[in-house]
């Protein structure tokens, strides 16, 4: 799909892979808008782009609000040309289940499922009317493969995978089109410094969060439906599926560094 002159909202554009996602997209020729919590954050990231900083809008969207489904309306209303919706912004919580504090919990099903799904279906009446069109929701590896410590965030972006699967063939006969991108460990503020410390103790690969934008918008370009991204994560979420004893056993292995990293995540 051709990125040139494409109207994207993005989402996450604060945070590491979001961040990185900006640059690309704008190199690339698209019209951006950055959604976020907090719009006056995006000043800096739009001042290191970009010469003329009003040809990049922004918009406020918080994901976690009731109001959400009020505050994509308006984006709609605003930008009737929308073209693209990139949903990158998410949360993650490190945790044993017994222990996960209930707000927090209930906070990451909002921003990374249901505040995700609903400014999605509210700004795809806009979409549909495009000729070209395109929804890309940024999942997880954990999104196919259930992991110790992160059972909160793998529902959510297991979620989010079954959505874009569903939607994808919904919207088959549709101009838009529908991305599920899974990067696997990538160095952002999302990890923590047990998880850094954790993924270093189990030797898990950890991605710049530039090379995971560059695959994320290559897998657009070349209309990649589904993009798992990193070996052996691939393999692996190709051998849950198929045989997960396999990955029980492979996991049952790892599961002692996890808890001694959840102690040391509980004692922070
Ligand atoms: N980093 C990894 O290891 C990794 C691995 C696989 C998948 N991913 C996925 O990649 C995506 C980007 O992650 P990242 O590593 O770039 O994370 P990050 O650096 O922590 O950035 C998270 C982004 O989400 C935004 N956000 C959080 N809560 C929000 C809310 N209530 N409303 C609107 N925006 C909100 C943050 O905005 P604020 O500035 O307002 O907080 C920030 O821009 C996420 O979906 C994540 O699940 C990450």
């Amino acid at each position: 799909m051709q990125l040139r002159d494409k109207k994207i909202l993005l989402t996450g554009a604060t945070g590491g892979i979001g961040n990185a996602l900006a640059k690309t997209l704008h190199f690339l020729g698209a019209k951006l808008i950055l959604a976020g919590r907090a719009p006056d954050a995006f000043k800096s990231l739009i001042a290191e782009i970009c010469v003329n900083p009003a040809s990049i809008a922004v918009a406020h969207l918080d994901l976690a609000s009731p109001d959400v489904n009020e505050q994509a309306l308006a984006i709609s209303r605003e930008h009737p040309d929308l073209d693209m919706i990139v949903n990158c912004a998410g949360m993650n919580l490190f945790s044993a289940s017994a222990s996960a504090p209930a707000d927090e919990v209930s906070r990451l099903l909002d921003v990374n499922l249901k505040g995700t799904i609903l400014l999605t279906q509210a700004l795809l009446p806009t979409l549909m009317k495009r000729p070209q069109a395109a929804i890309v929701n940024v999942g997880s590896t954990f999104g196919s493969i259930g992991y110790p410590g992160f059972a909160a965030y793998c529902a959510s972006k297991f979620g989010l995978r079954g959505y874009s699967e569903a939607l994808r063939r919904e919207l088959a006969n549709s101009s838009v089109r529908v991305f599920y991108v899974a990067p696997r460990a990538t160095a952002t503020a999302m990890n923590d410094v047990a998880v850094q410390e954790m993924n270093a103790a189990l030797g898990n690969a950890v991605d710049d969060p530039v090379a995971v934008a560059e695959q994320i918008v290559c897998a657009i370009a070349r209309d990649r439906s589904k993009l798992f991204i990193g070996w052996p994560e691939k393999l692996f979420v190709f051998m849950n599926g198929m045989m997960s004893s396999v990955v029980d056993k492979a996991l049952l292995k790892q599961l002692p560094v996890i808890q001694r990293f959840l102690l040391k995540e509980a004692k922070s």
